[in-house]
């Protein structure tokens, strides 16, 4: 199995119970993004708080520590909620810190029912030596899913 690292970013925990799943079935550490701002928890007021770094094309803060030995990892999964139909600005910041040159990202999201092929055609930019897969939206963990998306 390549070597692989989970990464994820999260408002309300519906991503991260995802990225604990795929994370425990690849027996991959998991890399929660988090931002030095503090987005809302309520929803409209995220909406809020979060629409001008669209606009702006904004990097938000981030305060995970950079990960040491990131050029030894081969795939990288990568989750976030969709925000305004794509990958939230924080999940941008965090892409730019590092070189995928050569490695593997696999995308995915959750939604209130947008799909991730906007947010994979924006990895898809930032991270051009990549081999970027097709993103996927999950509802709920399904082990067979994630196996059939990571072997595709
Ligand atoms: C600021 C903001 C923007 C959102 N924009 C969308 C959207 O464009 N399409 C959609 O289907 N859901 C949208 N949602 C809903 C979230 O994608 C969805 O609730 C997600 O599962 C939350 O994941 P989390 O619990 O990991 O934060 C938005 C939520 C927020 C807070």
């Amino acid at each position: 199995m390549p070597k692989t690292l989970t990464a994820y970013f999260t408002l309300s925990g519906h991503t991260k119970s995802i990225a604990q799943f795929i994370a425990s079935q690849t027996n991959s550490p998991l890399c929660e993004i988090i931002t030095e701002k503090k987005y809302p928890r309520n929803y409209l007021m995220a909406i809020l708080a979060s629409r001008k770094e669209f606009k702006h094309d904004e990097r938000p803060a981030i305060i995970t520590p950079k990960i040491e030995d990131f050029s030894s990892y081969e795939r990288i999964i990568i989750g976030f909620p969709i925000w305004f139909f794509t990958c939230p600005m924080a999940v941008v910041s965090w892409l730019e810190q590092y070189d995928f040159t050569g490695k593997e990202i696999f995308p995915f999201c959750t939604s209130g029912g947008s799909n991730c092929v906007k947010a994979t055609a924006k990895i898809r930019q930032i991270c051009p030596g990549a081999n970027v897969h097709d993103g996927i939206r999950f509802t709920k963990p399904d082990s067979e899913a994630i196996s059939r998306w990571l072997n595709s």
